[in-house]
């Protein structure tokens, strides 16, 4: 009886698995995802099995012929996942095994450890760039409404107050490096998981006489010259979780950054701020409060970090304690992966579209910016430049500051004797530093909100995403 319920590893044992048991043990409803990766892996696999004289060119034709046949199948809803066979990897085989009596040699010098580990880079090599993808389209979103609102000139914030003013475009460029950073890393964890763990079958290689090398070339595990990379030791490559783990840690802190842009959105739309109005489209209503108008795409970007950061957190709480090297513990390294993968994608979307369909407020933006003393730095920048040490020139203006709001009126209403008594660096041109397009002139310097650094920045901006 049990040599029926398990085909593949059923040979041992008296009895099989309980029903309790293969429902507890089973992945294929999870790991089903990783079909193509498998098929390209095994399709690799006796490719070198065939180079290497373990398998014939007949048998390896009869091989890849099912195994495209069966890809077919599950691409199109019709083939039969079974809960009995565990994996993607079981499932696959024993399909095949059924059709084509050269599958029964597939497995040669393989096991499921390297391979599972192989399918799973070749997934996170395709993940790493469809994300990336999704990413740079919200960064075309982001671009495209900074060019189009560039004049807008709103607070830059510390501590939430009102600090100095920036071009709301020089904020919305602030997103696009944190952004491009997360496609940077994204491309490093491509990078760093382009090793092929094939061939180190379950824990200390074969026998047989393979080609790590052959393989791994076919499957794209190559450097810049074409040369294949393959792992350098078989019990780190079955045990070896890094990759997944940068990956998750990549998509965590992506998390983070759509997760203080959102905020910033929230913010921005708020009645307190009203600089945007977010698209309906992406906003819900209440279902009490006729009035409402909720963020609702943003607070779940915001959330969802939450939940990016908890799988992260999931998968080296996995690996952490376990001995070398396969455990099948390592089996649960799927959902948060995946989860990661796909929760990141969504949020990218989510985010390129909320932030396409923004406008801007044109009134309640520069009534925020029309605070002259967000321009105080100006004014003792402009005591420095007349020979003023700054620390003077920062008390200086200080006490005027404080003089005007003992008098409850505006800085630049004070008069230039005023001015002179407190400082003897003040000149008659000293409020012609309040001037928010001498201010966004004179900021000049690389990295610097000006008008021409912007756009500069938008033209850098505008190259790098074509
Ligand atoms: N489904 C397993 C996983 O995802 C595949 C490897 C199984 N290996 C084993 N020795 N049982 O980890």
């Amino acid at each position: 009886m049990a040599k029926q319920t398990q085909a593949t590893w059923g040979g041992r044992f008296e009895a099989g698995p309980a029903a309790l048991m293969l429902r507890f043990s089973e992945s294929a409803s999870l790991d089903r995802r990783l079909a193509p990766y498998d098929v390209a892996c095994s399709k690799a696999h006796s490719e070198m099995l065939a180079h290497v004289g373990l398998l014939t060119r007949k048998e390896c034709k009869a091989i890849h012929d099912g195994l495209d046949a069966i890809l077919a199948d599950i691409a199109s809803g019709r083939f039969h996942w079974e809960e009995r066979l565990e994996d993607v990897h079981m499932n696959i085989e024993h399909a095949l095994t059924s059709k084509v009596p050269a599958a029964a040699k597939l497995h040669t010098a393989r096991s499921r450890n390297d391979q599972v580990a192989t399918d799973m880079r070749l997934f996170l090599r395709d993940a790493c760039a469809a994300l990336s993808a999704k990413i740079k389209a919200a960064q075309a979103a982001v671009l495209s409404v900074a060019s189009d609102n560039r004049n807008v000139l709103i607070p830059g914030y510390t501590h939430l107050q009102r600090a100095q003013p920036v071009f709301a475009a020089h904020h919305l460029l602030a997103w696009m490096e944190m952004l491009q950073r997360d496609r940077d890393r994204l491309a490093e964890v491509a990078q760093k998981a382009n090793e092929c763990p094939l061939g180190s079958g379950a824990v200390a290689g074969t026998t047989l006489p393979i080609d790590r090398e052959f393989a791994a070339k076919l499957l794209g595990f190559v450097d810049s010259r074409g040369n294949p990379r393959v792992t350098q030791n078989s019990m780190d490559a079955v045990a070896d979780r890094d990759p997944f783990i940068e990956f998750a840690s990549a998509c965590a802190l992506f998390g983070v950054h759509g997760s203080r842009i959102a905020e910033d959105l929230i913010l921005w739309s708020s009645a307190e701020f009203r600089f945007i109005a977010l698209p309906d489209a992406f906003c819900t209503g209440s279902s009490l409060m006729p009035q409402k108008k909720n963020p609702d795409s943003c607070e779940l970007i915001r959330g969802k970090s939450a939940r990016l950061q908890g799988n992260l957190h999931a998968l080296l709480t996995l690996v952490k304690g376990l001995p070398l090297a396969y455990n099948r513990d390592l089996q649960e390294d799927k959902p948060p992966l995946f989860d990661s993968f796909d929760q990141s994608s969504l949020c990218a979307e989510v985010l390129g579209a909320t932030i396409a369909g923004m406008t801007f407020n044109a009134g309640p933006c520069a009534d925020a910016v029309s605070d002259p003393a967000l321009l105080a730095t100006d004014l003792a920048d402009y005591l420095v430049s007349r020979g003023v040490p700054f620390r003077e020139a920062h008390h200086a203006v200080g006490a005027a500051v404080a003089l005007a709001e003992r008098r409850k009126c505006r800085i630049t209403e004070l008069a230039t004797a005023d001015m002179v008594r407190i400082n003897r660096g003040f000149g008659a041109d000293w409020a012609s530093v309040f001037d928010l397009g001498r201010a966004v002139e004179m900021r000049k310097g690389t990295g610097m909100p000006g008008t021409a650094q912007l756009a500069r920045q938008l033209a850098r901006w505008a190259k790098a995403l074509a």
